[in-house]
């Protein structure tokens, strides 16, 4: 490797969309991967650093950000300043180009929940930072289906929301494949890339396919809406809880329906199918019980 190769920040690194850039990475490039827990991080290849980063850390942030010319960033603490935080530190470091990991429901006219907001407010933070930048926004991860897995390998059984309500929801190793070409291309600052698989799909369908792929008969359960409204409170805050109902509500009347082809556009392959990523993590639902 070179001195003068190009160096990648990777925050979000252990989540499920930053572990796959992560690995996607050209090893031509340094890559460096963020995380609150280097510890808990696997053998890596020879151009992968491992560091250690908290976003409450400025200091931790000026160590990781040293040097580092593109960044990936993702952030999850809905309505804090770790934005805010990481922004300031990667201007202060000479970064030029910052690669956000947002949501597609900041370009829906009808999204106004908690969620959607704070993306919108960290976007408009990195557009106005001076630095590069480019946003990627996708729909549901495909892999949030990994939370039935539970009940799907005990009691051969999915519970959810609005069964037949579909979502264009997309793969996150589109997301990663995306988000490297982003890195690694010129092209992609000031852009906005709407992500989504190739068909809108239900959770009925879903679990259909989970039952074929599987060979096992699956049960699904729509859940009432004040059952599931007493889950969330359970887990999240009150305007957390009420954001994610929202949300489902859009996704009830249709807003998430929508395909778009970004991930050919910008990648040169279609994006994979719901079939496809549950073929892939169909060990997922077998070992969970
Ligand atoms: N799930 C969906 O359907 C969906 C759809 C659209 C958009 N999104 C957006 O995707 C983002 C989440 O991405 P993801 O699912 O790939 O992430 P994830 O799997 O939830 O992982 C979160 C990552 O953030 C890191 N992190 C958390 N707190 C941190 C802190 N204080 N300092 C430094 N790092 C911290 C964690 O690293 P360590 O624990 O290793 O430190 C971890 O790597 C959110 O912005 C969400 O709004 C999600």
């Amino acid at each position: 490797m070179t001195r003068s190769a190009p160096t990648i920040l990777v925050t979000g690194a252990t989540g499920t969309v930053g572990r796959e850039v992560a690995q996607r990475i050209p090893a031509r490039y340094r890559v460096r991967l963020l995380t609150r827990r280097p510890e808990a991080v696997g053998r890596t290849a020879d151009h992968i650093e491992v560091v250690a980063g908290e976003y409450a850390d400025p200091e931790s942030l000026d160590r990781a950000l040293h040097g580092v010319d593109r960044a990936l960033l993702v952030t999850a603490d809905v309505g804090g300043d770790h934005d805010t935080r990481f922004l300031h530190a990667a201007r202060s470091a000479g970064v030029r180009h910052i690669v956000k990991l947002s949501g597609a429901s900041v370009s829906d006219p009808g999204a106004d929940d908690l969620i959607t907001r704070w993306q919108r407010d960290c976007e408009r933070q990195l557009c106005a930072s001076g630095m590069a930048w480019t946003l990627l926004r996708p729909r549901s991860f495909m892999s949030n289906t990994l939370a039935w897995a539970p009940t799907i390998s005990s009691e051969g059984r999915v519970r959810a929301l609005y069964g037949d309500s579909v979502n264009a929801c997309v793969d996150p190793r589109d997301i990663a494949d995306v988000a490297v070409r982003a890195l690694t291309e010129v092209g992609h600052e000031g852009e906005a890339h709407v992500l989504t698989g190739p068909n809108p799909i239900s959770a009925v369908q879903q679990t259909k396919l989970l039952a074929e792929l599987l060979g096992q008969q699956l049960t699904f359960e729509e859940l009432a809406e004040d059952e599931v409204r007493a889950q969330y409170r359970r887990r999240h805050p009150g305007p957390l809880a009420d954001a994610l109902l929202r949300s489902a509500e859009r996704q009830r009347a249709g807003a998430k329906s929508r395909v778009e082809n970004t991930v050919l556009r910008v990648t040169g392959h279609p994006p994979r199918s719901y079939a496809q990523w549950a073929a892939d993590h169909l060990t997922a639902f077998v070992q969970a019980a």
